[in-house]
C-alpha cells in the first residue's frame, strides 16, 4: 500500500510516495544516469545497500558518499567534500544526487545538488519522521555556519520523494517523538480533523501503527504541499509552518543546539503559542489544554528548560532571522485548524504566558 501526494509547482511539480519502498518504475526517470547517494553513518549501513540496488535496477549507476551522523555534518566542509565525491564519480549536469537520511542529510545533499554545476536533479528518501513530514518537502536546503543554523542555503525542489515508513522501525524513540511535534503542528495550523485523529489515537501513533502512519504522514505532506504550492519562497503563507517555532528556535539557541531536539523545542513553543492564542486571539482555552495534553501523551516536553527566563528568551527571539525590525512575530490561532502569521503581540501578554509555563 502507498499513497502519492503531488507538490503542484507547474513544470517542477513532483510526487511524494508515502508507504513502502516503491517499485522500480517510480525511479524510471533515472535510467542511464549517474548518481550520488548521500547518506550518514547511521542510515547508510541500514538502508544504503537496498537503495543502491533499486537504483541499479532502475538502470542508474550510483556511488555512495557517507557523512558522519549528526547536525555538525551540515557544514560547508562536508559540502566541499561532497562536491569532490560528485566530481570523482563523474557526475555531469544530467546526473542526480539522492539524499538518504533525515533532515540533516536532506538539507546538506540538497544544498550540494542545488549548487554543483549550478544545479543537478535531486531526490529525497527521508528516513526520519521529521524529514518525511517536513524537511524533504518544499525545497529548502541549507548548511550551517559557525555563527548560526541554516544561514547559507537555496531553494531547490526535489523531483521525487520516497517516504518508506518501514525505515521508521529503527528510528530511536526520541527522534520519532520529535517528528510527532511537527505532525501535531499541521493539525493545529490547518486540519482540525487531523488533530482529532491524533488525539483519539495517540497510543497507536506512539506504537507506530503502520496503516495509521501512512494516512497521517500523507495528510501532513498534503498540507505542506499545498502551502508550498501557494507560497514556494515564503513571502507569505509559508510562514504558518513556523507555528511554535518563535519560542522553539529561542530554546534551541539558548540551549546551544545540544540537549534539546528541534521537535522538543517546538513542542514547548506550540504550548506557548496555543496559550498566547487563547490570551490574545480567542483560541478556546480548552483547546490549548488539549494541545498540551496531546504533546505530553506523545512523550514531548511541554515546559521550557529549567532556569530559562523571559529576558533571555525575548532577546533570543529578537535575534532570530525571522524577526522583523527587532520585533518577534508569532503564528497564532483563533480556532483549531486555522492560524495567522506575522502576529505582533503585546510583550506583557507574551511574558505573562511564558512566566505561567515555567
Ligand atoms: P537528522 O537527520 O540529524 O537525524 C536524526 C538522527 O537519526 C541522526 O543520528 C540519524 O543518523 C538518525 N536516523 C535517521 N534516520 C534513521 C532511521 N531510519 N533509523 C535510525 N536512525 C536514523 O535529524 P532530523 O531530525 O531528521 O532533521 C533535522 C534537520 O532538518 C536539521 O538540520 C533542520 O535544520 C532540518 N530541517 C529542515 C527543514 C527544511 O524544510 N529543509 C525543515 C525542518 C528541519
Ligand atoms: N520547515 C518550514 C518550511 O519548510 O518552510
Amino acid at each position: 500500500m502507498s499513497t502519492t501526494v503531488t507538490v503542484g509547482l507547474g513544470s517542477r511539480s513532483y510526487p511524494i510516495r508515502v508507504g513502502g519502498w516503491p517499485e522500480v518504475e517510480f525511479l524510471a526517470l533515472l535510467k542511464g544516469r549517474r548518481g550520488l547517494i548521500v547518506t550518514d553513518s547511521t542510515v547508510g549501513p541500514l538502508y544504503g545497500a537496498r537503495c543502491e540496488a533499486t537504483l541499479r535496477e532502475a538502470g542508474a549507476s550510483v556511488v555512495r558518499a557517507t557523512v558522519p551522523a549528526g547536525e555538525s555534518s551540515k557544514s560547508m566542509q562536508q559540502a566541499m567534500a561532497l562536491y569532490g565525491s560528485a566530481l570523482d564519480a563523474g557526475l555531469d549536469r544530467k546526473s542526480f544526487i539522492l539524499a538518504l537520511g533525515g533532515g540533516m542529510v536532506g538539507d546538506l545533499a540538497g544544498f550540494v545538488a542545488a549548487t554543483y554545476l549550478r544545479g543537478v536533479e535531486f531526490l529525497q528518501v527521508p528516513t526520519t519522521l521529521l524529514a518525511m513530514v517536513d524537511s524533504s518537502v518544499g525545497g529548502k536546503t541549507a548548511v550551517n555556519l559557525p555563527q548560526g543554523k541554516n544561514l547559507v542555503g537555496v531553494f531547490h525542489q526535489p523531483s521525487r520523494v520516497v517516504a518508506d515508513l518501514s525505515t521508521l522501525a529503527t528510528l530511536p524513540a526520541r527522534e520519532y517523538a520529535s517528528g510527532l511535534a511537527e505532525v501535531v503542528k499541521y493539525g493545529v495550523i490547518k486540519d482540525a480533523r487531523l488533530f482529532e485523529v491524533l488525539d483519539a489515537s495517540a497510543d497507536k501513533v506512539v506504537a507506530r501503527d503502520a496503516g495509521l502512519l501512512e494516512s497521517i504522514v500523507a495528510t501532513c505532506c498534503e498540507i505542506k504541499a499545498g502551502v508550498v504550492a501557494r507560497d514556494e519562497r515564503e513571502t507569505g503563507e509559508r510562514a504558518i509552518l513556523n507555528f511554535g517555532h518563535t519560542l522553539g528556535h529561542a530554546i534551541e539557541k539558548l540551549t546551544e543546539y545540544s540537549g534539546w531536539f528541534h521537535g522538543e523545542a517546538v513542542s514547548v513553543g506550540m504550548v506557548f503559542a496555543a496559550r498566547l492564542s487563547s490570551e490574545v486571539r480567542g483560541f478556546p482555552a480548552a483547546d490549548a489544554v488539549r494541545v498540551e495534553r496531546l504533546l505530553e501523551r506523545l512523550s514531548l516536553p511541554v515546559r521550557p528548560p529549567a532556569g530559562l527566563g523571559w529576558r533571555a528568551v525575548r532577546q533570543a527571539m529578537t535575534a532570530d532571522k525571522k524577526t522583523e525590525q527587532g520585533i518577534p512575530r508569532f503564528v497564532l490561532s483563533d480556532r483549531m485548524g486555522s492560524v495567522s502569521y506575522g502576529c505582533v503581540v503585546d510583550e506583557a501578554a507574551a511574558q505573562r504566558v511564558f512566566d505561567a509555563m515555567v
